[in-house]
């Protein structure tokens, strides 16, 4: 029993008429639904699915996943997946052990089986799956849940592996959180004093702090004069990461803050203003920078391939220096766009150059590598790896701060 409203063919599912799997993921969603207090069921048009690298789940999480895929599960809906705990190309430079190698690649044939889409990238948004403006989704993945909600306009929840996967199976989410329109107005007004330089570590910083001051709620930035939309997943990232929030908007900018620009309904729920000037940014990144890394991490979350392309002419530091490894994560659906022998050319120009897909480096067990330190320019990255390894962590110190997309399509 539940206590929101079924349709006749839910309370079919949920009876197991459907059979085991759809009336376990029914479960799963009604339990979640009769928690957090919504009304009903609404159909999703995607779902993005979390919890898949081995390192992270274990063998509990093997287990749920083969009880599921044992129980003839199957997705209904598009849907994605998050990195692994290592790709093809980590595999042939880092020795794992063969029992961790054995079982992630278990979870990512269970995924298989069950119809998820082999993207296993944080960005799905990047690999196809891009919803229209207010499709309600299940998306999980903190980053990509606040990117899809802000700046794609979309509607989600921050949901986990297991609910991800029940709604991707089932079709449908419960209503309640952020699919509902009130739920999705400006809580507290965030104004920036200061130019940004259109650079993903400054975005990142700058969602770090917000999420660290605001804690929770639905920001409203104002002040933010255009930027990429990579800047804008980085800003992302950041914010969720210390932060319970799902969602923000830019004046002028995102798409639900420009379409209520003229309402005064949308700043009704404002009942704080927070200032943001350089200083602070600069702190936040000056008190944590990394002066002589054995690795710098770009890529959290993946690298479109428009900011691959333009990595050597805008952080050319980083290819040059000779001391530092740099490692770039992407998705391979991005990396397969990109013009044909373009990789060859980067890393034979930039012997330092590595670039990895279907992973990333707080998703892989780094106690394997050999290196001391490791830099980012990813906030996400820098809070993960410092609690998670024993390496020195910090974040890459950015020498000039060029416009990263001259030229380019702006947000
Ligand atoms: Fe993606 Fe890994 Fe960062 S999953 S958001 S690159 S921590």
């Amino acid at each position: 029993m539940s206590s929101m409203f079924l349709t006749k063919y839910e309370e079919r599912v949920l009876d197991g008429e459907f059979g085991p799997a759809l009336q376990l993921s029914m479960r799963i969603l009604t339990k979640i639904g009769d928690a957090l207090g919504a009304s009903r069921l609404i159909r999703i048009s995607s779902a993005h699915v979390s919890g898949i690298s081995y390192k992270n789940i274990g063998d509990a999480g093997l287990q749920f996943l083969k009880h599921l895929r044992n129980l003839g599960a199957r997705v209904s809906v598009l849907t994605t997946s998050n990195p692994s705990s290592f790709g093809p190309e980590i595999s042939k430079i880092v020795k794992l052990p063969e029992d961790f190698i054995a079982k992630q690649m278990e979870v990512l044939r269970i995924l298989e089986e069950m119809g998820i889409l082999a993207t296993y990238s944080c960005t799905p948004y990047y690999c196809g799956n891009v919803p229209n403006f207010s499709e309600h989704i299940a998306w999980a993945e903190s980053s990509a849940v606040v990117f899809a909600n802000s700046v794609l306009g979309a509607r989600t929840n921050r949901e986990g592996g297991p609910s991800s996967i029940a709604a991707a199976i089932v079709g449908k989410t419960p209503l309640y959180g952020l699919h509902i329109w009130e739920n999705r107005l400006p809580t507290v007004l965030i104004k920036i004093t200061c130019d940004l330089p259109d650079d993903p570590l400054f975005y990142s910083a700058l969602g770090y702090l917000v999420g660290s001051l605001v804690k929770k709620g639905v920001p409203l930035f104002s002040g933010i004069k255009g930027c990429s939309s990579e800047a804008l997943r980085c800003l992302a990232a950041g914010i969720a990461t210390s932060g319970n929030i799902d969602m923000f908007h830019i004046e002028g900018a995102t798409p639900e803050a420009i379409m209520h620009s003229n309402d005064d309904r949308f700043r009704l729920n404002i009942e704080e203003k927070i200032s943001i000037d350089h200083e602070e940014l600069k702190d936040i990144i000056e008190g944590n920078i990394s002066e002589s890394p054995d690795i710098v991490f770009l890529g959290c979350p993946h690298l479109s391939a428009r900011e691959i392309i333009s990595l050597p002419r805008i952080m050319p530091e980083i290819f040059e220096q000779k001391s530092a490894e740099v490692w770039i994560c992407t998705s391979k659906c991005q990396k397969s766009i990109l013009p044909a022998g373009f990789f060859q050319r980067l890393c034979s120009m930039y012997k330092n150059v590595k670039v990895f897909t279907d992973m990333c480096l707080v998703v892989f067990p780094v106690e394997f590598l050999e290196c001391k330190s490791i830099a980012t320019n990813s906030f996400k990255a820098y809070y993960y790896l410092r609690n998670t390894s024993e390496k020195e962590i910090g974040i890459f110190r950015p020498y000039r701060h060029k416009s990263y997309y001259n030229n380019h399509t702006r947000l």
